[in-house]
């Protein structure tokens, strides 16, 4: 007789009981292939429709402030719940007209106060390590100050003709080494301190390594604001110092000890009375770190979107892209969530913490 012939399946712990016949195996590789195939659906084309992301020609969606789609519509109570997807929040029409800020608006240091009284807990120019670079001896410290502005990059400043005003402010904030030179009429010229975002100073060190050197561009932006305090995450510091003795320039360097974006975001989220999503972008860094030292703080140049009130395009930056890689748009990048970032700006404007001036300047 015959021994019937054992056939031994590997143990394994996880399918212990089902018995492991070719019809389940196959139904197994069905459902992992499904399975696979929606990740790959989701993610290609209704992850960057979520974030108005299109492929082919036409890349870039209209992104736009959530209130500027909603003109002027009264509230519709029921109707408007829908249940796959949060209604966004109608924001009470701020008239931002040309998207200058409305004439009546003004400074209310109560506001301010109250904000500080979070922000200061983060000791954002108090817990400092501090180098000197090249030539420079003097001690920096972060003082308090009057006026002062944050000088945000996006193209909604070309034209704004704010120059003058941006440096008027006793204090003026730039982020991630903008070109400055042929923008002054609108940009201003002046720089207190630039804060730079955590890719950043990689960027610049690979551009500063450049043999062809008129395809550096950051080493004209440097000597524009040489002298300038350069607060850089710690993680940074050698590709900024890298760049900057190659440029023979002499800067102070700053870094906030510990660790920074946690703070930040429990700081929003404690002032917008709300949980504030992603991770904070150094705009909004600079914005809270500003109510600390500054009695009137002012923001110039924080736009995300793609397109204006009227519908024109606004440029990501003001200034040219440098020749290492083009950047990513905000309405690109969604591990910053930049239409929160302005709405929460937004929020202070109105409450009279600070004023946001989207738009052009004076009276034109
Ligand atoms: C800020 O400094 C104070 C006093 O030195 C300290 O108690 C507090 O933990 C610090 N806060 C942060 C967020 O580091
Ligand atoms: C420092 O000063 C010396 C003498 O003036 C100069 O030769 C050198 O280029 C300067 N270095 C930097 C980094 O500014
Ligand atoms: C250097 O870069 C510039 C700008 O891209 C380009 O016009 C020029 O031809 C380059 N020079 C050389 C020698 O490659
Ligand atoms: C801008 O575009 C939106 C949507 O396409 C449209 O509803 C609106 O009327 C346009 N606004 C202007 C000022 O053209």
């Amino acid at each position: 007789m015959a021994v019937p012939k054992v056939i031994s399946w590997p143990q394994n712990k996880n399918y212990a009981g089902s018995s492991p016949c070719g019809s389940t195996k196959r139904l197994r590789k069905f459902l992992m292939f499904a399975t696979l195939l929606t990740a790959f659906y989701m993610l290609i084309w209704q992850v960057p429709r979520y974030f108005n992301v299109t492929y082919g020609e036409n890349r870039v969606m209209p992104y736009r402030p959530a209130h500027l789609n909603q003109p002027a519509r009264p509230p519709q109570p029921s109707q408007s719940a829908q249940p796959s997807r949060p209604a966004r929040q109608s924001q009470p029409a701020l008239e931002f007209g040309n998207l200058a800020p409305e004439s009546a608006w003004q400074f209310r240091p109560k506001a301010l106060r109250d904000v500080r009284e979070i922000t200061e807990k983060l000791n954002l120019t108090t817990q400092l390590r501090k180098w000197k670079l090249g030539n420079f001896t003097e001690d920096v410290h972060i003082g308090q100050y009057n006026t002062c502005a944050v000088v945000g990059n996006s193209g909604v400043l070309l034209g704004s003709q704010c120059g003058a005003e941006i440096d008027s402010m006793d204090y003026v904030i730039r982020i991630d080494l903008p070109a400055i030179k042929g923008f002054e009429k609108d940009v201003g010229k002046r720089t207190s301190m630039v804060l730079f975002n955590f890719k950043g100073p990689r960027r610049i060190r690979q551009s500063s390594l450049f043999s062809n050197r008129s395809q550096d561009v950051y080493e004209s932006r440097f000597r524009s604001v040489e002298g300038a305090v350069l607060f850089v995450d710690k993680r940074s510091i050698e590709n900024i110092e890298t760049a900057v003795k190659a440029y023979r320039l002499s800067f102070p360097l700053i870094t906030r000890s510990g660790e920074l974006r946690t703070g930040i975001k429990r700081a929003a989220s404690e002032i917008a009375n709300k949980k504030m999503k992603g991770a904070p972008s150094i705009g909004l860094v600079s914005v809270l770190m500003m109510t600390t030292f500054c009695d009137y703080p002012y923001m110039y140049g924080f736009y995300p979107f793609t397109e204006d009130a009227n519908n024109n395009s606004v440029l990501y930056h003001y200034y040219p892209g440098d020749f290492v890689y083009p950047p990513l748009h905000h309405a690109f990048a969604p591990m910053h969530h930049m239409n929160e970032e302005y709405n929460f700006n937004r929020e202070l404007h109105r409450q009279g913490v600070l004023k946001m001036q989207v738009g052009p300047c004076g009276n034109q």
